[in-house]
């Protein structure tokens, strides 16, 4: 992986004592030593799933579904994977039928992922797949220790794997809750973790993407009044639920009250994907507020590349020029068009260069952007880990629920 800024930026006294404030709190919070562990306990789960469950049905929502998402779907386009996955992240109707209707019952086993053990979302839609088979082998559970769900997992004989209780959830793709799920549709698990753990090398000793994480962290935090809008402009499909998880990580870690303030401050995440997204976010980018950074993220090799066919459409000679060009040639020279142009702008960008779709690379990207939350965090002097709004929101429709049954 490769990041290159457009921005320069001069401040290392605030990028030492940042890096040396993330240096502390990995003393505390969970997420930095995931790349490390041992997933012996994973495979070994994995062992236990027969060969003819071919379909994975995932229920869970935000940091206990997003990651495993964003993995599944950049690696399932260039790869015959051993099962398909299912994510059940919506109390829609339609959408809890219509997966339910993809889904041979005799042929799925049902992960339920809560950390918490008690979000509203999951348990809906698992009480009605459980109206529907009550075999408690079809399930695992998985949350934290001593959760209710635990006990209920335990009560009904089914199995349950647990994530560490310092690990919050939007935090958790490297932890079982995106582990489990990718190991048992065929995902190289252990080559997501050397991605993350050679990024993560990288930047605790002083490699490569020491300075620049630190560099663009710092500007984030420096300039988050002017630019307060971080778009990822992502130049392939493969990318598009990634997109979905940066904007939960970015936007739930980062919109918050400051710690030492009165101050409500925060950074709004938007997900791009190139080329669609020229044709229609792009202009709002050029020509309106000035208010948006924007990265880049290009795939130098797509292995599945095709080329635009030798052919000269009457009327249309002026196409010509797309002739012999292989596919992935022109999307990215379509990404460094747009970069072009933006820089006559001067919009704040950097490039991120992944080397191909594989493990490594979407494990290093997902681990790049968990320390650069993390550095903005603290930079923006907020608490990175809670989520009170997401909370109010949940204690809220509790309430309204207990009254509507009274
Ligand atoms: O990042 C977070 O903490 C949240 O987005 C949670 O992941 C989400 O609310 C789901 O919570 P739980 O895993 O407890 O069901």
């Amino acid at each position: 992986m490769r990041n290159t800024l457009h921005f320069k930026l001069k401040n290392k006294k605030v990028q030492e004592d940042v890096f040396n404030a993330i240096v502390k709190e990995q003393e505390s919070i969970g997420y930095y030593g995931l790349p490390e562990q041992d997933i012996s306990t994973v495979l070994d789960f994995a062992k236990t799933i027969p060969d003819d469950i071919t379909q994975i049905a995932i229920i869970g929502i935000g940091g206990s579904s997003l990651g495993a998402k964003a993995i599944y779907e950049f690696i399932k386009p260039t790869r015959s994977l051993k099962r398909e996955l299912y994510f059940f992240e919506s109390t829609d109707p339609i959408n809890v039928n219509n997966l339910i209707s993809q889904l041979d019952f005799k042929k799925t086993h049902f992960l339920i992922i809560s950390k918490s053990g008690t979000t509203v979302e999951t348990f809906s839609i698992y009480k009605y797949i459980y109206s529907l088979n009550q075999n408690p082998k079809a399930y695992t559970f998985i949350t934290d220790p001593d959760s209710p769900l635990e006990k209920y997992a335990n009560d009904i004989n089914a199995s349950v794997l647990y994530l560490p209780d310092n690990v919050g959830g939007r935090f958790s793709v490297l932890s079982t809750v995106g582990l489990i799920p990718l190991a048992l549709s065929g995902i190289d698990i252990q080559s997501l973790l050397d991605g993350a753990l050679t990024l993560k090398k990288s930047f605790f000793d002083a490699g490569y993407i020491k300075n620049t994480l630190l560099k663009k962290a710092v500007y984030y935090a420096r300039n988050h009044s002017q630019y307060s809008i971080n778009c990822i402009f992502a130049y392939s499909e493969t990318l598009k639920y990634f997109s979905e998880w940066y904007v939960q990580l970015w936007g739930e870690s980062l919109g918050k009250t400051q710690r030492h303030s009165a101050f409500n401050v925060g950074l709004t995440p938007i997900g791009l994907i190139g080329p669609k997204d020229q044709h229609s976010f792009l202009q709002l980018i050029m020509e309106g507020t000035r208010d948006k950074s924007v990265t880049f993220i290009k795939i130098e090799n797509f292995q599945d590349d095709i080329v635009i066919p030798d052919i000269s459409l009457k009327h249309l000679e002026s196409l010509d020029t797309l002739n012999n060009l292989p596919f992935s040639k022109l999307i990215n020279m379509q990404c460094d068009s747009v970069i072009e142009a933006l820089l006559e702008e001067d919009i704040p960008l950097d490039t991120i260069t992944l080397k191909k779709v594989n493990e490594e690379n979407i494990g290093a990207l997902m681990y790049y952007y968990e320390i650069l939350t993390s550095l903005v965090g603290e930079l923006i002097d907020v608490n990175t880990y809670n989520q009170p709004g997401v909370e109010a929101g949940k204690i809220i429709l509790k309430q309204k629920l207990k009254e509507q049954k009274s």
